[in-house]
């Protein structure tokens, strides 16, 4: 049915034993202890410090977890250092160049590419599940017509558990709720820019790619027939591809953190749609644009704001620059940038905001304060300029993000709700505040 069937505790012991390499010793108070080293199919080393509080009652301090490792994957692998980005073993260049959304969005659930006819039956099963729940249509209406389409999309994808409630045991129900959130969440993006518009919705139709069905339900008018533009429908595929997972990011440990109190899909994947939300995260796509339009509006002249990211007490960055992770190139960027090219070039569409970001990034690229900390565009530097040429409106940016990302969120979920080594994410602090006090001697005043 899907990868990831429940493991039994002789697989979990047998990987166990295959992925510890060595031990590391550590030295507290004059003793000494051993813990394990294990390693990943790639070569990357952890020291494993599940049994660090019990045998020594220390415990690791990593603020913002970029030394953590939170689990084992075989979903995504990143290597930062050399640009390198593969879901389930195939490079992102490859996927990006040649596959259907669909057909890699098959790839992270089930684990293998799909045969044609397993393709096209994963196909068929996500349209088919892409209408939703008539009732939820009216909650549409009652947003103010201001609401952020990031508000919505969550909402409503938190609202689908009421609709859909499932039993967690079944995997049958379980399956169906992940074809559902998948074949939906185009859906709900475009009603939401339907109804923002005081349009009518278009619904989903068989015969369509997913990237075409999504511009159809966005640009079609029911009076009339909509062919969708081959190269409008190219250039969503590959945005789709791109942001389809990238390991233990903010929204994806988010999706892993409340699906492991055992909170249903929905509310996992509803809080993930919240946290990519933020400027640091998805909604830097959005920001990319507003930041290159401000710059556009104050006359073009680009090297003032690279010298305000330089300036610490300004408080401004540069958006769609740098990460977390990549110390190189973000593979992602690179396919995006050229895509941007090709997609402008084939509409002969002049956007200055394309010459303004060319140039930011050119000066920024040889500028030693970003040059030193490995400071270079991400996925949300031009993403913008293509999600414009395709004639998505600014806000609904990080709903494309959340579209494409709707299945990497889902294969985390499945992989962590069937791994035996997960349990309820739960970190531990370091206290700081005031050792114990009374109130001994205070009058109570209510
Ligand atoms: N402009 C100017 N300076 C920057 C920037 C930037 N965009 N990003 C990092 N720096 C500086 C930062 O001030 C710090 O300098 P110093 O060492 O002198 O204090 C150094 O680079 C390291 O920054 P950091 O904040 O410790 O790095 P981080 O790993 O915690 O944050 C980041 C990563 C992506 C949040 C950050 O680079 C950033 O704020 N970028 C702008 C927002 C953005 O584009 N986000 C999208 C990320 S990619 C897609 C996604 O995740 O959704």
């Amino acid at each position: 049915m899907y990868e990831g069937e429940a493991r039994t505790d002789e697989t979990r012991t047998a990987r166990t034993r295959e992925t510890i390499m060595s031990t590391a010793k550590l030295i507290l108070e004059g003793k000494e202890y051993e813990l394990p080293v294990i390693e990943g199919t790639e070569q990357e080393r952890a020291i494993d410090c599940t049994k660090l509080r019990d045998t020594t009652g220390y415990i690791t301090y990593d603020p913002s977890y970029a030394n953590t490792g939170s689990c084992r994957s075989q979903l995504t692998y990143i290597d930062g250092e050399k640009g390198i980005l593969r879901y389930r073993g195939y490079p992102i260049e490859d996927l990006a160049g040649k596959v259907r959304y669909t057909t890699a969005a098959y790839l992270l659930i089930h684990g293998e590419l799909p045969t044609r006819e397993q393709a096209i039956e994963w196909r068929r099963q996500l349209t088919q599940n892409s209408l939703i729940h008539e009732s939820m249509i009216n909650f549409f209406d009652q947003f103010p017509v201001t609401a952020h389409p990031m508000n919505i999309l969550a909402s409503m994808v938190s609202a689908m558990s009421s609709f859909y409630p499932y039993d967690a045991e079944d995997e049958e129900h379980v399956y169906r709720n992940v074809v559902r959130l998948i074949g939906q969440v185009k859906t709900i993006a475009a009603f939401a820019y339907r109804k923002s518009r005081g349009e009518p919705v278009i619904y989903p139709r068989m015969g369509y790619s997913y990237p075409a069905n999504f511009l159809r339900m966005m640009f079609a008018s029911p009076a009339e027939d909509y062919r969708v533009p081959k190269v409008l429908e190219e250039a969503l595929r590959v945005l789709l591809i791109v942001h389809l997972d990238h390991e233990q990011n903010c929204s994806t440990s988010t999706v892993r953190m409340v699906g492991s109190s055992l909170a249903n899909i929905y509310a996992a994947v509803s809080s993930g749609v919240n946290a990519l939300w933020g400027r640091l995260h998805g909604g830097a796509n959005q920001a990319v644009i507003e930041m290159l339009q401000r710059i556009q509006t104050d006359g073009g002249d680009y090297k003032k704001y690279v010298a305000m990211a330089k300036d610490k007490n300004s408080g401004f960055r540069l958006m769609g620059f740098g990460h977390r992770v990549y110390k190189n190139f973000d593979p992602r960027a690179t396919i995006l940038k050229k895509a941007c090219d090709d997609v402008l070039g084939t509409l002969g569409i002049n956007d200055p905001l394309l010459d303004i970001a060319r140039h930011l990034e050119d000066t920024a690229l040889h500028d030693d304060f970003f040059v030193e900390r490995k400071l270079y565009p991400n996925v949300d530097f031009y993403s913008g300029i293509l999600y414009r040429a395709i004639g998505i409106p600014t806000d609904m940016f990080t709903v494309m993000f959340a579209m494409g990302r709707m299945p990497g969120w889902i294969a985390h979920w499945l992989e962590m709700r069937n791994d035996p080594e997960t349990r309820i994410h739960r970190p531990r602090q370091i206290y700081v505040g005031p050792t114990v006090r009374t109130s001994a001697g205070r009058r109570a005043v209510d």
